[in-house]
């Protein structure tokens, strides 16, 4: 029977109340109902709405049904409730009849969902964080192994400047840092107990909501009992930094793609993390980071969808919002399992350090001839035109900087000496670079000590 039956002549319509059902998924809220339910059975027993014999057989009944839910996966065997809290109050009353019976005074599903969703948070997003920390530590790993390597840097997908292999692990280190901070940001978003909101207008019961707040472990109280009920916003918040961290992993996939294939050889994959091909013997396909990239698409249209499932609501508790919890669960499981193969893929990355050095080699140094000539005194937009007529006559002919006789380097600039054959390479490139956040080999080395750093501490 469900929750609510008193008020109808006839049972539900069996396939209808099957399509309302969200047992199926939200299960998964279990222990965090469980945990709320046993901290308003204390408050209410705090604000002698109940007796506190009743507080005390719901309160170990409950604890005795959250042992059980963790090793008995029979527990849940044949549960064929509406949700998840139809099953923990079934349960209850099954154990100790009328006290159970007692514990959904002055509550509502409405706030009772909305603080399993932000306990779940509060527990599940310092995983997904460590997930984020460890593709980190893998990234500094290879960073740290890569040493002085060099590699091209591209722009336009074309090759640009020489930078060192430790500065592109870097980069893509970068933004997972910046995911981390965002998840902290959701996490304190769903910080706030919306319990004591009722439906919808607030409970007639004195509830301590502070001393409530302190006990499931929240900072703050919602600020509006109307604004709780139907408040999603830190599933929003979780689900667009799913999202975004799912196109960072997304991008650093197709790097490793794109460079590890033949066309460019930086890198190779591991044999463990590469799979092959049913009809052609050589193939050593990267279907993982395939496999990362295509799902980024699933977690941006989790947040879309879910944005769209929002837009017309009226204030207050619907439904509707019960399709927060596939995206959201769907969310955590495939960014976590994106940054766990991803991290496994890159802490068995080989470096091909002659390939990377031999594609930064050559006209990627085009702009450091130009600095050359800024550095005799040439304006910088003069430089960029002799420096652009050279590199025009180079592939013409098929020719590298390296081939130039003095000569020829003079033939465009009187200012070119024979020391410009020291400052053309990728290695002076990188050590020419002056700013901290670029890829000189200073700079590099003090932001992998920062990565590093930052890695221990979270
Ligand atoms: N399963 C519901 C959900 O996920 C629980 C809240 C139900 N509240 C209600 N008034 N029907 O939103």
């Amino acid at each position: 029977m469900p929750l609510w039956s008193g008020r109808f002549d006839s049972d539900p319509d069996k396939d209808v109340f099957e399509f309302g059902k969200s047992f199926r998924f939200d299960r998964r809220l279990f222990e965090d109902d469980v945990t709320g339910s046993l901290a308003w059975a204390e408050a209410l027993a705090r604000a002698r709405a109940i007796g506190s014999d009743d507080a005390q057989a719901i309160a170990t009944a409950l604890e005795e049904m959250r042992e059980q839910g963790r090793w008995d996966p029979a527990f849940f065997d044949g549960a064929d409730d509406e949700d998840v809290h139809a099953l923990v109050e079934r349960k209850l009353v099954e154990r100790v009849g009328d006290a159970g019976r007692r514990l959904h005074t002055g509550r509502s599903r409405n706030e009772q969902v909305s603080v399993d969703m932000r306990l779940y948070l509060k527990r599940r997003v310092p995983v997904v964080q460590t997930a984020l920390r460890d593709l980190a530590a893998a990234l500094a790993g290879r960073a740290e192994a890569a040493g002085a390597a060099v590699m091209p840097a591209y722009t336009h997908m074309r090759r640009a400047q020489p930078v060192l292999v430790a500065h592109f692990f870097l980069a893509h280190a970068a933004a997972l840092r910046r995911d981390h901070a965002r998840f902290a940001a959701v996490l304190d978003e769903a910080d706030e107990l919306p319990l004591g909101s009722g439906a919808i207008a607030g409970t007639s019961y004195p509830i301590d909501v502070a001393w409530l707040a302190a006990r499931l472990g929240f900072s703050r109280i919602v600020a509006n009992s109307m604004d709780a009920a139907g408040d999603r916003d830190f599933v929003s918040s979780f689900l667009h930094a799913a999202a975004l961290a799912a196109v960072h992993v997304s991008r650093l996939a197709e790097d490793l793609i794109l460079y590890s294939g033949e066309e460019f050889g930086y890198f190779e994959l591991a044999d463990a993390v590469a799979t092959g091909s049913s009809l052609m013997p050589q193939k050593k396909n990267p279907d993982p980071l395939e496999l990362v990239r295509g799902k980024a698409g699933r977690l941006i249209g989790h947040l879309a969808g879910w944005m769209a499932t929002m837009k017309g609501l009226p204030i207050g508790y619907s439904k509707d919002l019960q399709e927060d919890k596939e995206p959201l669960f769907d969310a955590e499981d495939t960014l976590v399992g994106s940054l766990r193969a991803t991290t496994t893929v890159v802490s068995t990355l080989e470096l091909h350090e002659d390939a990377a050095l031999r594609a930064a080699d050559g006209m990627p140094l085009a702009t450091d001839v130009a600095d050359y000539l800024v550095a005799r005194g040439v304006a910088f937009r003069r430089a960029h035109e002799i420096v652009g007529g050279l590199v025009r006559q180079l592939v013409a002919a098929g020719r590298e900087f390296s081939s130039l006789t003095l000569d020829e380097w003079r033939a465009h600039s009187d200012l070119f000496d024979a020391d410009i054959v020291q400052h053309v390479t990728p290695r002076a490139s990188v050590e020419a670079k002056r700013t901290p956040q670029s890829t000189s080999p200073e700079a590099v080395g003090k932001a992998l000590g920062a990565l590093k750093t930052w890695i221990e501490g979270n």
